[in-house]
C-alpha cells in the first residue's frame, strides 16, 4: 500500500487549518461577498442601509412583551422547538393584518415565517431556479433579490423601471424574445411598493399588465413588499398577490421596517402546495418560538398606531431631506440632480446630471461625512454609477436637512 509521505507539523498547523480546508468549499461558498448590514456606522450622516430609525423602536413595549411572556403560560413553550412554519399565533396574527392593512384573505396555512425577508427571498429563489435559469429583475433593484440569483447562477436579465416601476411594455418584449429563443424566463423579481432604491410606486394598470403577462408567459413572480404600510400619501394599490390567480405569486413581507429589523420577521405568502415546498427548503428548525410570539403579541396590541406615527415621522425626514437638497441649488440650476418624490418607503434615489463625476461626488460627500449607497450597487450589470440612494430613515430632521445641503455641495464639486 502506497504511504504519502507528510512535512512534520509546524507549529502554526496546530491552530491553523483553513489553508487545507479552502479547497473543500463548495463552488457556491466563497464566491459572493458577505452583506453589510450595519450601514456606514461611522459617518455623521448615515443614509447609508435601510435601516428604521433606531429611535423608533418599540423597545420599552418590547421589554414588557418579552417580560410577560417568559413569566407566563406561553414563557416555556416560547423557549422550546417550534412550528417549523412558525408559531401559529404569529400567522394569525398576521392573516389580521393582512386583511386589515393589504385587503388579502390568506389563511395562517398560507404564511411561512422566515428568518427576515431576506431568507425569505433566497428561498423563493431556490425553489424555482435552477442554474442557467432566466430570472427577470428590475433595473434597478434591491440587492437581496439579486444575491441568490447570483448564487444560484441564474441567467439574468434586466428590464428598466420609470417613475409608475417597471415598464411593462419592455417586460413583454424581453419575455417575447426569451420564449422565441428557447430560453423563457421562469421568474420576476419585482417590488412594487416604494421601490428600494427608486422610491416608486407600480401602478395599478402596471399591476395588472404583470399578472397577465405572468399568465400569459407563464412564469412567477415573486413580490416583494418591504415598506407598503409606510405610505406618506395616495391610497394603497392592490398587492400583485391580490390581483393574480392562486400560485402565480408568491409575495414576501417583513416587519424590519415597521417593527425592528434585528428580531428578524419575515414571512412569505403563497397557496398552501407552494408553502410546503418551500418549508421543505427550509432547514432552519424554524423560526425563532420566543420571537414570534412576542411579534405576535406586537401585532395584535401596537402595530396600527405604532406603524401611524412611523409615517408621520417618516414623512417629516423625508421632507427634510428634500428641503436640504432643494435648498442647494438655484433655481435652473444644471447641476441639479433629478429624483421623483417617493409616496412612501426609504429611499431618495437621485440622478446625477450629465458632467459631474460620481467618484468625486462620493469623494466629496466622505470628506464631510455623509455616507449613502452608489446606484451601481443596484443594478445586475454594475451599471448605474450615475444615480445615489440616500435614505432618510436613520438620521435626525436637522441632520437631514444638513445631510441634503451637503449632497448638493459635493454634487457641485463633482462637476468642478
Ligand atoms: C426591498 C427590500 N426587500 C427586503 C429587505 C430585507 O429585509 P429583512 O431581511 O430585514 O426583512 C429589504 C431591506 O432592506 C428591502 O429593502
Amino acid at each position: 500500500m502506497a504511504t504519502t509521505v507528510q512535512r512534520p507539523m509546524q507549529p502554526d498547523d496546530l491552530v491553523n487549518a483553513l489553508p487545507a480546508v479552502e479547497p473543500l468549499f463548495s463552488r457556491v461558498a466563497p464566491s459572493l461577498p458577505p452583506v453589510q448590514f450595519t450601514g456606514s456606522v461611522g459617518s455623521r450622516y448615515n443614509m447609508g442601509g435601510g435601516q428604521p430609525d433606531p429611535d423608533s423602536l418599540p423597545r420599552g413595549r418590547l421589554v414588557e412583551i418579552t417580560s410577560e411572556l417568559l413569566a407566563g403560560e406561553e414563557g416555556k413553550a416560547a423557549l422550546m422547538y417550534g412550528d417549523a412554519s412558525g408559531y401559529l399565533g404569529l400567522r394569525e396574527a398576521l392573516t389580521e393584518k393582512l386583511r386589515r392593512w393589504e385587503h388579502l384573505e390568506v389563511t395562517p396555512e398560507e404564511l411561512l415565517i422566515v428568518n427576515g425577508s431576506n431568507h425569505g427571498l433566497a428561498l423563493v429563489v431556490q425553489a424555482f431556479v435552477n442554474p442557467g435559469d432566466v430570472a427577470l429583475v428590475e433595473a434597478p433593484t434591491f440587492m437581496g433579490g439579486l444575491r441568490p440569483l447570483r448564487q444560484l447562477q441564474a441567467r439574468i436579465e434586466m428590464v428598466p423601471l420609470d417613475d409608475d416601476g417597471i415598464q411593462v411594455d419592455l417586460l413583454e418584449q424581453k419575455v417575447q424574445a426569451l420564449r422565441d429563443g428557447g430560453t423563457p424566463a421562469k421568474l420576476l423579481y419585482t417590488i412594487p411598493n416604494f421601490h428600494n432604491p427608486a422610491g416608486v410606486d407600480l401602478s395599478l394598470e402596471r399591476r395588472r399588465r404583470v399578472v397577465e403577462l405572468a399568465e400569459r408567459f407563464n412564469f412567477v413572480v415573486l413580490e416583494d413588499d418591504a415598506y407598503g404600510e409606510l405610505r406618506f400619501s395616495g391610497q394603497p394599490l392592490p398587492s400583485l398577490y391580490g390581483l393574480a390567480r392562486k400560485g402565480r405569486v408568491v409575495r414576501s413581507a417583513t416587519l424590519s421596517k415597521i417593527l425592528a429589523a434585528g428580531l428578524r420577521v419575515g414571512y412569505l405568502t403563497a397557496p398552501r402546495e407552494v408553502i410546503a415546498r418551500l418549508n421543505s427548503l427550509k432547514l432552519d428548525g424554524g423560526a425563532s418560538p420566543f420571537v414570534g410570539r412576542v411579534a405576535a403579541t406586537w401585532l395584535r396590541s401596537d402595530h396600527d398606531a405604532h406603524v401611524r406615527r412611523l409615517v408621520d415621522l417618516y414623512r417629516r425626514k423625508r421632507d427634510a431631506l428634500v428641503r436640504g437638497l432643494e435648498g442647494g441649488f438655484v433655481a435652473g440650476d444644471a447641476l441639479r440632480p433629478s429624483w421623483t418624490l417617493p409616496a412612501g418607503g426609504f429611499f431618495l434615489w437621485l440622478r446625477l446630471p450629465a458632467g459631474v463625476d460620481s467618484l468625486k461626488v462620493a469623494e466629496a460627500a466622505s470628506v464631510r461625512g455623509v455616507a449613502y449607497v452608489s446606484g451601481s450597487s443596484f443594478f445586475a450589470d454594475g451599471s448605474g454609477a450615475d444615480y445615489i440612494r440616500l435614505a432618510w430613515s436613520m438620521l435626525s430632521e436637522e441632520d437631514l436637512e444638513q445631510a441634503g445641503a451637503l449632497i448638493a455641495e459635493s454634487i457641485h464639486l463633482g462637476a468642478a
